[in-house]
């Protein structure tokens, strides 16, 4: 899945408070090899500012919302706002991304396809654009 794509997830409502939940096999495109939590973000700020080379990911607002704006580096932007603990934005590698608008309280939870590696990052933008353009090439 070469796309950025929401995908739902299954919710149990429940009167006792709701639940929902990800299998790797049934929900998401890549085995999962890491899990992390961005929280306590001051108002204003911003977290990403960064594309993977290989890296794919799966993030979801548990808590709260915020924004993901992803650029391919063709010049292609999309913007997704992640407000329910009961759908996330899969994003592939290669994808520029920003995140913004946190609310008071936001909570985001990204599961990941690999390892922490601080080599598969692309931190200049300049650099991404080339990175992305010679990979369709
Ligand atoms: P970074 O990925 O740049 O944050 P953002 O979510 O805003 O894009 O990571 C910030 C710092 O945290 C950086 O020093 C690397 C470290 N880090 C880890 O050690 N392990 C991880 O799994 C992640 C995501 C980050």
């Amino acid at each position: 899945m070469n796309k950025p794509k929401i995908i739902q997830l299954p919710k149990i409502t429940d009167v006792r408070g709701n639940l929902s939940f990800f299998e790797t096999s049934n929900h998401i495109p890549f085995e999962i090899q890491r899990s992390y939590w961005i929280y306590d973000v001051p108002g204003g700020e911003m977290r990403g500012g960064h594309a993977y080379k290989k890296n794919c990911e799966f993030t979801i607002a548990l808590s709260g919302s915020f924004d993901i704006i992803l650029d391919n580096g063709k010049g292609n932007k999309q913007i997704f706002s992640l407000n329910r603990s009961y759908y996330g934005l899969y994003i592939p590698q290669l994808y520029w991304r920003q995140m913004c608008n946190f609310s008071t309280n936001a909570l985001a939870l990204i599961v990941a396809s690999t390892p922490y590696n601080e080599k598969d990052y692309l931190r200049d933008y300049d650099e991404f654009c080339e990175f992305s353009v010679k990979d369709t090439q």
